[in-house]
């Protein structure tokens, strides 16, 4: 039987230490700030955006949604963007993803200031992640190694398998193992013989996005298993990349699905923006000086 790894509570701790930092700020005459942007009526889209304000009034963060029609042109997005990276009240901006048909996300993110850049997203900021040195970090990814380090397993020296190779999940993934000393596989659609790669992982990392993906057969007795996805199944219930009912009584630790990763993102989001706040404070003061 595994123990189960609560998001949801990790999630609640980190959001109380959150709010404290919020108020620490608003002390100093600082309110932490974030910028939304949202184009077009995504469903999705919507309820995220919706969760990240009710996250943000939750610690104290200061909200801004910018609410632009699916027919905006580039240029005015853009437009927004500058106007935003200009703006010093404004901590963090995040471009809500994904953007309509005839709108460049990877564009519209370069014009983004990587200050400002809460998501993690921007190609500096990447780059900041692959040599191990950075002040964001991709909040789904940073969430993981949260729920990580509250098993007690260390990293370092482990066999750590990641399933999914995306740029916003996977690839920075591997990386956050990397600096932590693991020895790291990044699985994906061409893998071969996957199963005897997941069956040698001492942690092993789900974002591929298939319901119920990863079996009981898969997985090394006592494993630490973290599932990133989420999935409607068959029946319409929410499901995650691992069969829970199998893999529960094989791992060592395993986290839920909803309930586990999820509430981490949002979490994540929170710090990052209470992080752009901080080295805004630390610029302003560092140019008063001069
Ligand atoms: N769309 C779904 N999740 C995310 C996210 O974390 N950030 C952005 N920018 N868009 C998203």
């Amino acid at each position: 039987m595994a123990t189960i790894i609560s998001g949801k509570e990790v999630a609640a701790e980190l959001r109380q230490q959150i709010k404290i930092e919020v108020q620490n700020l608003k002390n100093r005459g600082i309110t932490p700030t974030l910028a939304v942007i949202l184009v077009g009526d995504d469903p999705a889209s919507k309820v995220y955006v919706r969760n990240k304000s009710n996250a943000c009034n939750e610690v104290g963060i200061a909200y801004e949604e910018y609410t632009l029609p699916t027919e905006t042109p580039e240029n005015q997005l853009i437009d927004l963007v500058q106007t935003l990276n200009q703006s010093p009240h404004v901590h963090g901006i995040l471009i809500q993803s994904p953007l309509p048909a005839g709108l460049d996300f990877k564009k519209v993110l370069e014009i983004l200031s990587p200050e400002k850049d809460v998501d993690a997203f921007h190609p500096y900021n990447v780059g900041k992640i692959m040599i191990g040195d950075y002040e964001f970090l991709p909040c789904t990814p940073a969430g993981v190694m949260e729920l990580i380090h509250k098993t007690g397993v260390e990293v370092t020296g482990k066999n750590c398998v990641v399933i999914g190779r995306s740029n916003i999940v996977g690839k920075p993934q591997a990386m956050l193992l990397l600096k932590e000393n693991g020895t790291v596989t990044i699985c994906h659609s061409k893998t071969k013989n996957l199963k005897e790669i997941t069956r040698q992982a001492d942690i092993l990392i789900v974002a591929i996005g298939k319901g119920e993906f990863v079996t009981g057969d898969m997985v090394k007795p006592g494993a630490v298993v973290i599932d990133v996805g989420m999935n409607r199944n068959a029946e319409g219930k929410l499901v995650g990349d691992v069969n829970f009912a199998q893999v529960e009584p094989v791992a060592g630790y395993i986290t839920p699905v909803p309930g586990g990763v999820g509430p981490m993102t949002i979490t994540m989001l929170l710090k990052n923006t209470v992080k752009a706040a901080e080295l805004s404070e630390k610029k302003c003061n560092g140019s008063l000086k001069l």
